[in-house]
This record gives structure tokens, sequence and C-alpha cells, in this order.
């Protein structure tokens, strides 16, 4: 069913469970988390970045998520991913949006704090959760590239008066985590430098002073043992695009090699949709967010 993010995105999960926000920009995407949100009968967020909603097209995109959400059997919340684009943000409220991200990250932080709160305003008029981000994320992301270092880290303090004065729902914090995958050679350097890939004492200096739910970024690249520790430290929720891709692209070459006879798209693109189930299904366990999807 759909639901708004705030039925599975709450203060009672926090250092328990963490709800997984999956990307998608197509039909078998959008059914291979879907299906595996059902089988671990956990609640998902199904989230949509500019880029795929340029690629799919707006209406048809949000059409197909609305329909699969609907028919499940488990809770799935439709949230908007890195957007700078406000006229794009109340669009997609007025399709159905329970939450969306406006990204102004990459502004001034008073500009940052300014546009957010405009677009908390609108948003909370009509219902609607807001996503910010405070401090930068590394790597590539959409229209984003991030390639410089620890600077760019959320200050506890800041992002705590960051929260105050949006009213933000929800918080994206920028303590290690890397957008996609690192294939740019300044961004390896920057990670071989770090000891830990994600920042623990500053997660749990940002959870001290921040009382809203915190979103971790780029949580493809971390590592089971700093997703658990992430959880404890307060994140409820995890934002999730390229380990699904991987995963579908891998089956799907593998599949063309082994079978370069095949032509039928339906013989093609199963086995990969398949794969990204599976590597959803590893996502949502690892969260522990399955037997967590009751209606
Ligand atoms: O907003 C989406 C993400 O932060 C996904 O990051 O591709 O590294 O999993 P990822
Ligand atoms: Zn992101």
């Amino acid at each position: 069913m759909l639901v708004h993010i705030g039925r599975i995105v709450n203060k009672k999960i926090i250092g328990k469970y963490a709800i997984p926000a999956f990307n998608t920009q197509d039909l078998e995407t959008t059914q291979g988390i879907v299906r595996a949100a059902e089988k671990q009968k956990a609640p998902v967020i199904i989230q949509t970045s500019v880029g795929a909603l340029e690629y799919a097209g707006i209406e048809e995109l949000v059409g197909i998520i609305k329909t699969e959400a609907r028919r499940a059997k488990v809770p799935v919340a439709l949230h908007q991913d890195h957007c700078h684009d406000f006229s794009l943000i109340k669009k997609l409220i007025n399709l159905g949006y329970s939450s969306v991200m406006i990204d102004a990250s990459h502004l001034p932080y008073r500009e940052n704090i300014r546009l957010t709160r405009t677009v908390v305003s609108y948003a909370h008029k009509r219902g609607v959760w807001v996503q910010a981000e405070i401090g930068r994320i590394l790597g590539n992301e959409d229209w984003q590239k991030v390639r410089s270092g620890k600077d760019l880290m959320t200050e506890p303090a800041q992002a705590a008066e960051f929260a105050a004065e949006t009213q933000v729902d929800t918080l994206a914090v920028a303590v290690g985590s890397v957008h996609g995958i690192p294939v740019n050679p300044k961004i390896k350097r920057i990670l071989r430098t770090l000891k830990e890939h994600i920042d623990l004492p500053r997660l749990k200096a940002i959870k001290k002073k921040v009382k809203i739910p915190l979103v971790l970024h780029g949580a493809s690249g971390v590592t089971d043992t700093e997703i658990k520790a992430a959880i404890k430290a307060g994140v409820a929720v995890f934002n999730i695009d390229t380990d699904l891709r991987v995963a579908f692209n891998t089956a799907l070459r593998q599949n063309l090699k082994k079978h370069p006879q095949i032509y039928d798209p339906r013989k093609i693109l199963t086995p990969a949709t398949l794969a990204l189930q599976m590597m959803a299904e590893k996502k949502i366990k690892l969260l522990k967010a399955n037997n967590k999807g009751r209606k």
C-alpha cells in the first residue's frame, strides 16, 4: 500500500532498525524493489532522482511507482531525492509524493536555510515531509559532483541550528559515505586517507543534538559493520542506489554473454530484475527492516 512516509519513518524505530530508500528509474527496478519488500515483509521508501524523472518521464515513472505501491502488501512511501528545483517539487507534491528532498547543500549556508524554509512552508501546508542536506556528500549523484574532502562533513552544532531554523522532518548528513562508485582518483585518495569510512563519533554527536530522523546517503559503499553501527547511532533511513544498479547490470551482462542468441527483452531483463530483488532483500535484512512491514 502507498503510505505517507511518516507511517514508516518515526522516532520509535531509531536505534532499532532503519528503512531503506531505494532509487528507481524504470518498471523493472520498481518491481524488483516491491517484490523484495513483500518477500521480506518490509516497509520501504521508493525514491526518484531528477535524472530518473527526466529519463522516464514524470507522469510515466510516478504512475509505475504508485501502481506498484498501491498493490503492494507492505507499506511503500514515495519520496523525491536530491532536488534543487522548487517548481519541480511543487509538481511532485501535487502528484502525491509524501516526502521531498530540497538539496540546497551546494549553496552557502544561509541560502541553504532560506530555500529550505521556503520549501518546508509550502510542503507542510500540504502535509508533506521535507528532507534537506547539511554538509556535502562526496561523489557523483545525478546533477551533483562533489570532489573535496573532510571539510564538507556535517558539523553537529550547525546541523542542530539548521534543523531548528528550517523545521525539516528528516536530515541528510555527510559523515563519510560516498555517492556512487568512487572511480574518481581524487575521491579514492580521500577515502584512503580517512581511517574509517563512516565517522561514527561525528554521527553520534549529530544525533545527540538533532532530534529528527537522520538519513545516510551513499549507503552502497558502506560496509555491513558500519551500517549496523550507524543504525545504533541513530540513522533511520539509508539511501541505496548503486548496489541495486550493479546487481542488475552484472546479471544482465552475464545473461547476455551466456545466451547471446536471446533477443526478447523479457528474457534479457528477467534475471537482472531478480538479481536486483535479491540485493534489495539483502539490504532490507541488513537494516533489520524485515518483518516490520505490517499494514
Ligand atoms: O540519494 C541517493 C543515494 O544517496 C544513493 O547512493 O548510489 O551510493 O547508494 P548510492
Ligand atoms: Zn544521495
